[in-house]
């Protein structure tokens, strides 16, 4: 078992990650059990594959599950309300735990839920998709989606405590692991140069199911979050912004693939990430061999690098309008994460918008 503390004075947290975590929840959950019962909200996927043991995990605990449709369309207003008054029914209160067990839609919805219920409850995350392992549950971003756009209305809301069960991965699609595998990668191309190139050796064997290269790669992630945020937890200052790394570009394409299965997120931040790097180095600020690296390690996993492999046909003018849109619009200009190397990620906020058209003109060729 290893163990990262989130310090965030008294909203600090520790982030558990341990094979077989779930098989021994009532160990890592009885000091927020109340009356030998527990709230736990899920989707229908998770409910499946990983609620049972779970469960058994839990013998002699009352739980009480509520049971989510799958997918990005359950962060939506009509499924936060229906979560809430489901919550309350069920007689949560402010000092119990709710457990969110799931990926990142699930997270995302219930620390919402969580952050508003009561005008605050306690949650828990027990993320299930590599992409909530290495990213959505820490940090304390939850959020549903509007019309206007997705996560447009959220809060920060921290968890009292992550546990991370790699072996959960078992039962997830391979799709679902490679584009989490893009946010494992994110974190060595923004500032580890050294855990890049682990990846570049082992992002075979993570995707594979490889636990120790998991373990690995999930704590050295969160790892790297917890600093991030902790520097940063509300995002006032570049430091967190950095973990939007891809991000931008990546938006882009998911608005134009309709922000559905055609392209997943960690797909398009794959994708976003090697255009992130390319545009650096047609910028002059890193070399053109580390752009090709970074394509190159993303195209062996099987990942996007661009608009053609992430099926998006569209002009550079077309993409820069999906932009407009991101919610990292600031004072009429749009950040950028851009790196001098692999590993040297930093934001930019003087990016010429009419050079990331032309540049992407270029790209669509
Ligand atoms: P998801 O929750 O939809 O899970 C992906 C798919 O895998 C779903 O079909 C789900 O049913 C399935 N699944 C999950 N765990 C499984 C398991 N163990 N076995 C079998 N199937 C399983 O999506 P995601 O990729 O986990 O997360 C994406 C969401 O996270 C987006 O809404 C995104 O906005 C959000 N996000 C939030 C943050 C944050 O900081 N809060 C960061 C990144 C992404
Ligand atoms: N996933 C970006 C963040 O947590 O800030």
């Amino acid at each position: 078992m290893s163990c990262v503390r989130v310090g965030l004075g008294s909203n600090s947290y520790d982030i558990v990650i341990e094979s077989g975590a779930i098989r021994n929840a009532a160990e890592h959950l009885k000091p927020y059990i109340r009356g030998e019962r527990l709230v736990i909200v899920t989707e229908r996927n998770v409910a499946d594959a990983v609620l049972p043991k779970l469960s058994a995990g839990l013998a002699g605990i009352t739980l009480e599950t509520i049971t989510l449709d799958p997918g990005e369309g359950t962060k939506s207003w009509s499924q936060l309300e229906r979560l809430c008054e489901s919550l309350l029914n069920a007689g949560i209160e402010r000092s119990d735990a709710i457990v969110a067990l799931g990926g990142g839609v699930i997270g995302d919805l219930t620390g919402f839920a969580a952050a508003i219920i009561k005008r605050g409850c306690k949650f828990i995350q027990v993320p299930t998709s590599l992409l909530a392992q290495v990213d959505s549950s820490v940090g304390g971003k939850t959020a549903i989606n509007s019309h206007a756009g997705k996560n447009l209305i959220g809060a920060f809301h921290q968890p009292v405590l992550v546990l991370i069960d790699p072996e959960t991965l078992d039962t997830l699609p391979e799709r679902e692991m490679r584009a989490g595998y893009a946010e494992v990668a994110k974190y060595g191309l923004i500032g580890d140069f050294d855990f890049f190139e682990w990846c570049e050796a082992n992002a075979a064997s993570i995707i594979a199911g490889d636990r120790g290269c998991q373990i690995k790669a999930i704590e050295t992630s969160v790892r790297a979050k917890a600093t991030i945020v902790e520097a940063d937890e509300r995002e006032t200052l570049d430091t967190r912004a950095l973990l939007n790394l891809g991000h931008t570009f990546g938006h882009a394409l998911e608005a134009e693939t309709g922000f559905s299965d055609k392209l997943l997120h960690g797909e398009a931040v794959a994708a976003g990430m090697a255009l992130a790097f390319r545009f650096s180095a047609r910028q002059g600020l890193c070399s053109a061999q580390d752009a090709e690296r970074v394509s190159a390690h993303l195209r062996a996993v099987g990942l996007p690098d661009g608009l053609d492999s992430s099926g998006v046909k569209a002009t550079g003018a077309e993409l820069v309008q999906h932009m407009l849109h991101d919610k990292k619009m600031s004072g009429g200009t749009l950040p950028f994460i851009l790196a001098r190397g692999i590993g040297q990620a930093y934001v930019d906020k003087s990016v010429s918008l009419a050079e990331v058209t032309e540049f992407l003109d270029v790209e669509a060729r």
